[in-house]
Parts: C-alpha cells; sequence; structure tokens
C-alpha cells in the first residue's frame, strides 16, 4: 500500500485513516481500538499520541470501525465543511452502535475543544468528548463510559506537551515521521478557530525533542517534520536543574539559555547528515534571518518553507489580524531568496475574506505573480463562530465571488506549480526514496529538497530510506520524471 500522501503537513482535507497497534496488557486488553483522524499534521501527530497513551491500557487497533469496541474521531474546526464532513461519518457509526450497544464513541480535537459538551446533546451517539489537552485523561474516561455516563474534559492547558510520551508511529513508511514541538497558537487571526481549540502556545523541552528525532533516525526514518502553528515562535528557556544541551556544535549549560526556533533546528539537523528536517508552519511576522542563515547552513534541512500569505492586500491582511503587510511578506520572500537561493515557496490563501473588494483580490493575484509559489492550499473564506471576523465583520462577500475569486487564484497557481517543476529538468536532485510510485512497482517514488515527487526505476543498488542523485528528464502537472545517476 502507498501511503505517501503530498505534504502531510497541511492537507486539512485528509480524512479517513485508521491506525493499527501491537496489544499490551492491562485491563483493557484486546479491546479494539478504531481511531479515525481529520485536520491537519498536528491531528494526525496527536492520534499517535492517543494511541500510545490507550495502548499502554492493552487496548489493540483495528483498521475495521465494525468490530471496534471504542471509535474515536480526532476532528477539525478550521473551516464549516471541515467540520460537515465529521457529522457525516459520525451518522455512519450509528449502525455500529444499534449492533454494538456497549460500543464506546469519542470525539477527540478542535471540534470537539470548540461544541464541548454541546455535542452530547446534538449527537446522542457520542459518548465521550475530549478536547487537544486532555489526552491523557481517556483511559479514565473510557472507565466512566463503561459504567454508563457520559464522559467531557475539554480542558485547555498552559503547560501540556506530552514531551513523555513516545507516539505510536502507525500508518508509517517508516520514512518519514512528525515531531510536533509545540502547541496552541496566540496570534488570533481574525478568521481562525485555532486559538479557540488548542490554546495557549507553548513550546516542547528541546531535548526531548532531540531525543524523539534521535530514536526516530535509529530506527531508519530518515525524515522528520517539525510541527507547530506557528514555528518561528518556537522558545524554550530552561529553569534550573543543569541540563545539557548541545546549541551548534558545543555543549552548554541551557540554565537560563534561551533555545529559538533557529536554534532547535540546528540541534537537529546536527543528529546526522542523513536526516532530512523539514518544519511547518512558519508565519510571516515571525521568520527570523537567523533562521534562514541555519537553514542555508546544513544541506539537511531542506530547502522548503511553507509561509502562508492569506492575500496580498494590506487593508485585508490587516483586517486579518496577520500583524503584517503586503510590503513586510515581500521583504520576506526576499530574504529569503537572497539567503537561501533556489529555496522553494508554498503558500495558503483565502479568497472573499469580509469586505474584499476586486481590486484587493488582484493584490493577492500580483503576489503569486511576485513569488510564484512552488504551491498552494486555496480556500474560500469560511466564518468560523466566536472568532474575531464573527465578532467584527460581515461575512458580505456572497459565495459566487468568494467561488469565482478562488477559480482565479487555483487557475494561477496551477501555471506556477507546473512553471516551478519545469524548471527542474536538466537538474541532478537528492531525492529520499519513500516506496513504489503509485502507478507501478517497477517505479520507485521520494521527495527532492522542495519537497516535489519525483520518480524513477527501480535499481538494484538502492531502496526506500536511502537517497539517490536523479537526473529530472520530463515532468507530468505534479510529478518530476527522471533516472538514478549512479
Ligand atoms: N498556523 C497556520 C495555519 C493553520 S490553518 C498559519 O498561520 O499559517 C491552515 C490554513 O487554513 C490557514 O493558513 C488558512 O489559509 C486556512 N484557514 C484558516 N481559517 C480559515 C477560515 N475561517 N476560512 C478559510 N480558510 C481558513
Ligand atoms: Fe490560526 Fe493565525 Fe494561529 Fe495560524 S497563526 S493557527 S492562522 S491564529
Ligand atoms: Fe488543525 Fe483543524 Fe485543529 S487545521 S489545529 S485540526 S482546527
Amino acid at each position: 500500500m502507498d501511503l505517501v500522501i503530498p505534504d502531510k503537513t497541511h492537507d486539512e482535507s485528509r480524512q479517513g485513516e485508521a491506525l493499527m497497534l501491537e496489544p499490551k496488557d492491562g485491563k483493557n486488553n484486546g479491546r479494539k481500538l478504531y481511531i479515525e483522524s481529520y485536520g491537519c499534521a498536528m491531528n494526525f501527530s496527536d492520534s499517535e499520541i492517543v494511541a500510545s497513551i490507550l495502548s499502554d491500557k492493552g487496548f489493540e487497533t483495528t483498521g475495521d470501525y465494525s468490530n471496534a469496541d471504542v471509535i474515536f474521531i480526532n476532528t477539525c474546526s478550521i473551516r464549516e465543511n471541515a467540520e460537515q464532513r465529521v457529522r457525516n461519518r459520525l451518522k455512519e457509526f450509528t449502525v455500529a452502535k444499534v449492533k454494538n450497544p456497549g460500543l464506546v464513541v469519542g470525539v477527540l480535537g478542535c471540534m470537539a475543544e470548540r461544541l464541548k459538551s454541546k455535542f452530547l446533546e446534538e449527537e446522542k451517539l457520542v459518548d465521550v468528548v475530549v478536547g487537544p489537552d486532555a489526552y491523557r485523561d481517556l483511559p479514565g474516561l473510557i472507565d466512566k463510559v463503561d459504567d454508563g455516563q457520559k464522559a467531557v474534559n475539554v480542558l485547555l492547558s498552559r503547560e501540556e506537551t506530552y514531551a513523555d510520551i513516545n507516539p505510536v508511529r502507525l500508518n508509517s513508511n517508516g520514512i518519514n515521521a512528525f515531531v510536533s514541538i509545540m502547541r496552541g497558537c496566540d496570534n488570533m487571526c481574525s478568521f481562525c478557530v485555532v486559538p479557540f481549540t488548542r490554546g495557549r502556545e507553548r513550546s516542547r523541552e528541546p531535548q526531548s525533542i532531540v531525543k524523539e528525532c534521535t530514536d526516530l533516525f535509529n530506527q531508519g526514518y530518515r525524515e522528520v517534520t517539525l510541527l507547530g502553528q506557528n514555528v518561528d515562535s518556537y522558545k524554550w528557556q530552561a529553569e534550573g536543574g543543569g541540563q545539557k544541551s548541545e546549541v551548534g556544535s558545543q555543549e552548554s549549560e541551557v540554565d537560563g539559555v534561551v533555545v529559538n526556533f533557529a536554534n532547535l533546528l540546528e540541534m537537529v539537523a546536527l543528529i546526522h547528515p542523513d536526516l532530512r528536517v523539514r518544519f511547518s508552519t512558519s508565519h510571516p511576522k515571525d521568520i527570523t534571518d537567523e533562521v534562514l542563515y541555519t537553514i542555508a547552513k546544513y544541506e539537511n534541512i531542506c530547502n522548503y518553507i511553507h509561509l502562508p500569505v492569506q492575500s496580498g492586500n494590506s487593508r485585508i491582511l490587516e483586517l486579518m489580524n496577520r500583524t503584517y503587510d503586503r510590503e513586510w511578506y515581500i521583504n520576506r520572500v526576499d530574504a529569503i531568496r537572497r539567503i537561501i537561493p533556489g529555496c522553494a515557496i508554498s503558500t495558503d490563501v483565502i479568497t472573499g475574506f469580509c469586505t474584499e473588494t476586486d481590486e484587493e483580490h488582484q493584490d493577492t493575484l500580483s503576489m503569486m505573480d511576485y513569488v510564484q509559489y512552488d504551491f498552494a492550499y486555496m480556500f474560500m473564506y469560511s466564518e468560523r463562530p466566536g472568532t474575531l471576523a464573527a465578532k467584527r465583520y460581515a461575512d458580505d462577500i456572497p459565495e459566487a465571488v468568494k467561488s469565482s475569486r478562488l477559480k482565479e487564484v487555483v487557475a494561477k497557481q496551477q501555471q506556477y506549480s507546473y512553471l516551478r517543476l519545469q524548471q527542474q529538468i536538466g537538474k541532478v536532485q537528492k531525492v529520499l526514496i519513500e516506496g513504489f510510485s503509485k502507478k507501478s512497482d517497477k517505479d520507485y517514488c521520494g521527495r527532492n529538497d522542495h519537497n516535489a515527487m519525483v520518480v524513477f526505476p527501480v535499481g538494484e543498488n538502492y531502496k526506500p530510506g536511502q537517497y539517490v542523485n536523479v537526473l529530472v528528464e520530463r515532468t507530468t502537472t505534479a510529478t518530476l520524471i527522471g533516472t538514478v545517476i549512479e
């Protein structure tokens, strides 16, 4: 089975990946857990934490919900249609509950946090509602349901980072892994529900991150993606205890020393030159030249930056509370181009935000012409209850206008994505082999530094998990095709 999904870090449309794990002893031994994840990479990463917590209590997972004792759905609230998808899926679970009245159905993640106990009133099928910071409580909450009660824990925390929990790597190709470096978000972009569903921003202790990445490398993994809503504001300050930290190549006491994102990137890059490092998401207001110089310095930190612009117009950016304007964003793009020549840049765009005029929409298109993004995720604005925008501004752009603007943005991006691929023809690129290509087991596929998928013939001298140099000969609309240079 091909488990490679393009840029898993950011595709909120993903759905329905079930997790498999081995049983352990415990009073729940043999009980079957089915867990399905929606939303961003943080949610997928959290499901691996949930699987770890429950595996310690004896649960084993199943990929088939019809024979499960516990069904968990890890949910996303980012747009209206993300929530609708979850509600539709819950309806399908009703059949399983009718067949097995002892079945426990739980809602985890962002929608659980947003709707809290209202979920229990709205969806009679649901027994447990658990927010993203309360997963350690899951075994106790399941006990409560077993005793015939409904159970809710949606407390947000200022400290929880699950730093000590060793995620169970599930549905994994054994090569790429996500590593969560921080949780929550303090930014309050006016359109965004995340600060309400994930709580305050907090950074995870750096040594636990380095240890997790080192363990992954030792198990054969060759690529880690460091995850946070705004990785550039990663910040850790040790208090007492005299822990040691290797920042740069020098070992130093970290008491009172601040580890920022550039330092952390360097610490992870130094684990091994064969461990590729990616990260997501960078915030245009916070990405520093220090981070860019660190990326440039280490060959194994990928030259790929996801830098969501949202809009190319300064008035709209202000209404969005993004805290940068068009000029600032262009300045950051110019800095990337100067410090890391040839670095790939991708983005997120929202069309039809409150009061956006046609001219302001043109500014988004002209920004796309300026940057010539390698890749973009593009969305129509979807008003989310409780956000600043919902409170302050009318959602006044008709759906038809939002949609026609989105079409223009998508059409432009298709041109640039294709152009960026075309520019690789004739170049030799280092590719980390991830497995067989989707279409044929005569071909391997893997990603280049820029995160583009490269397909090339299988050979005797190389296999998944290894790096090869590939001469790019041609492209399809989304893939590079080439041959290995021995
Ligand atoms: N922390 C990341 C974004 C996380 S959400 C950042 O700041 O870039 C992923 C993307 O979903 C956002 O970048 C935005 O483009 C989109 N998004 C968020 N809220 C939205 C909404 N209410 N309507 C439409 N798109 C939204
Ligand atoms: Fe949402 Fe903005 Fe935080 Fe990203 S930075 S998660 S868009 S509030
Ligand atoms: Fe992610 Fe969706 Fe929550 S994008 S943080 S799962 S609202």
